[in-house]
């Protein structure tokens, strides 16, 4: 399978903050948001593996600064590495008022998503990614670590067999 560049599945997603998108206070819900991250990470995904596919895990999130009622946010989701049937997706959000000021980062995340086939049931195999940039480099080094943290809290490998997270320890320990 031939690889395919991050640039090429790159998805850009705007929305602004409408009365239904917030809690009480009138700050963006945050399960509102991580619905759009899914939703930009899953279109980023699909153009990659050019498949179906399903979101298999969302590694840690944390809001780090309220979105407002009337903000503009950019979704910005980045293939970062390819494994067998999964890849992994970056997604980072941006808000800004409705002025185009006060751009602020407001948080990012790791998705997995899991390609499958026509019949939407068997995981299929993905192309791989081309990194190309240092910072595309640099996600695509560091994927497969987080992917070993993600599977051993999902009970899918055991600590002993993570050996990139062993390796990364042992230099950086
Ligand atoms: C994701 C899913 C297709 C995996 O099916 P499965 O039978 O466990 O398939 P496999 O064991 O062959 O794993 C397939 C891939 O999923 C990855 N995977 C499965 N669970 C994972 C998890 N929790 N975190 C990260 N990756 C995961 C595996 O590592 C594997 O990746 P690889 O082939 O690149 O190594 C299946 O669990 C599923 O359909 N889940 C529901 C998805 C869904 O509906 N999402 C929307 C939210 S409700």
């Amino acid at each position: 399978m031939e690889a395919k560049k991050v640039a090429d599945s790159v998805t850009i997603m705007t929305e602004m903050i409408m009365p239904n998108d917030t809690n009480p206070i009138g700050n963006l819900m945050g399960g509102n948001l991580l619905r759009w991250m899914d939703v930009a990470g899953g279109i980023c995904a699909g153009k990659h593996c050019e498949k179906y596919v399903v979101t298999a895990s969302v590694d840690h999130v944390s809001f780090q600064r309220p979105i407002h009622l009337g903000d503009v946010i950019t979704i910005k989701a980045m293939v970062t590495r390819a494994f067998n049937t999964s890849v992994e997706i970056y997604v980072e959000v941006y808000a800004a008022n409705v002025k185009g000021k006060d751009d602020r980062l407001c948080n990012s995340a790791y998705f997995t998503f899991v390609a499958v086939d026509d019949e939407k049931k068997k995981p299929t195999k993905v192309p791989p990614v081309l990194a190309l940039s240092s910072e595309e480099q640099d996600k695509y080094d560091s994927a497969l670590r987080r992917r070993e943290v993600r599977l051993i809290l999902s009970k899918r490998m055991k600590p002993e067999e993570a050996l990139n997270l062993k390796e990364f320890f042992q230099v950086n320990g």
